[in-house]
């Protein structure tokens, strides 16, 4: 795989990164009951097309063959993450090559920089699930299992297992998405940064449905 030229081939390319961005735009749109299953998908499949025309020379259409029966072409299936996967050196967000922020001229972490797309598309989303919708959380959360922490000991067994649990909330919402599942999200953002680091959590609180803590700071990380 090393040394292709193709973004989309490159083990290097996330587009996970791309699919948060796409989650936090398509949030920004109305969502309609249930109608954000069919914006994500349509906007994943869309975005698995593109990146499979963009990893191919343009073929002219062999005039024999009848376009019904042309095999679609194969979506490279997204590489593995957990906690054991070996992090990619050079990679945006890898030590030295930190992805420019506003607000930290030192950059961003790729975990910092997940984090903080998550945390704008639960705010954008928050809206929606109070009005009783049931958005679609986009892909790419689960890649924090993967990423550039700051500090490469935060990315030990403990991390780990919150992740794991982080995503077990995420996948209760889509099962069943209302306000408790979605608390149950913020709940797993908490229960990590209980752990790993809490200035956050200042930020994270306000995005739990139905209280206001006192000490809460909406809007320090935006
Ligand atoms: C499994 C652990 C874990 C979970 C789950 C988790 N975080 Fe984090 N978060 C971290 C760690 C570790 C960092 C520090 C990242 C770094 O500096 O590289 C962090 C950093 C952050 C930051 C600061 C980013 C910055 O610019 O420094 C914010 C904001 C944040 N998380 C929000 C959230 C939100 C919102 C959720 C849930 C939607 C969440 N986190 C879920 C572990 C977690």
């Amino acid at each position: 795989m090393s040394g292709s030229a193709s973004a989309s081939q490159d083990p290097h390319h996330d587009p996970s990164v791309d699919g948060l961005l796409g989650g936090v735009r398509d949030a920004a749109l109305p969502v309609h009951p249930r109608a954000g299953d069919t914006i994500n998908h349509a906007w994943l499949i869309g975005a698995a097309l593109a990146l499979t025309a963009c990893s191919q020379k343009p073929q002219p259409p062999a005039p024999s063959v009848p376009a019904a029966v042309v095999a679609a072409p194969a979506v490279p299936a997204a590489p593995a993450c957990t906690g054991d996967t070996e992090l990619v050196p050079g990679v945006p967000g890898s030590p030295g090559h930190y992805i420019p922020s506003d607000i930290n001229p030192n950059g961003h972490s790729e975990l910092a920089h997940r984090m903080r797309l998550m945390l704008a598309e639960l705010t954008a989303l928050k809206p929606a699930v109070e009005a009783g919708r049931a958005p679609r959380i986009a892909a790419g959360h689960e890649r924090i299992r993967c990423s550039w922490p700051t500090d490469a000991r935060d990315r030990d067994a403990a991390f780990d297992e919150l992740a794991v649990a982080y995503l077990a909330a995420v996948a209760a919402y889509h099962e069943a998405p209302a306000v408790d599942t979605f608390n149950g999200i913020v709940q797993g953002c908490l229960d990590c940064h209980a752990h790993t680091c809490g200035g956050p959590m200042v930020a994270i609180r306000p995005l739990r449905i139905g209280d206001a803590p006192a000490d809460a700071q909406p809007g320090i990380f935006d």
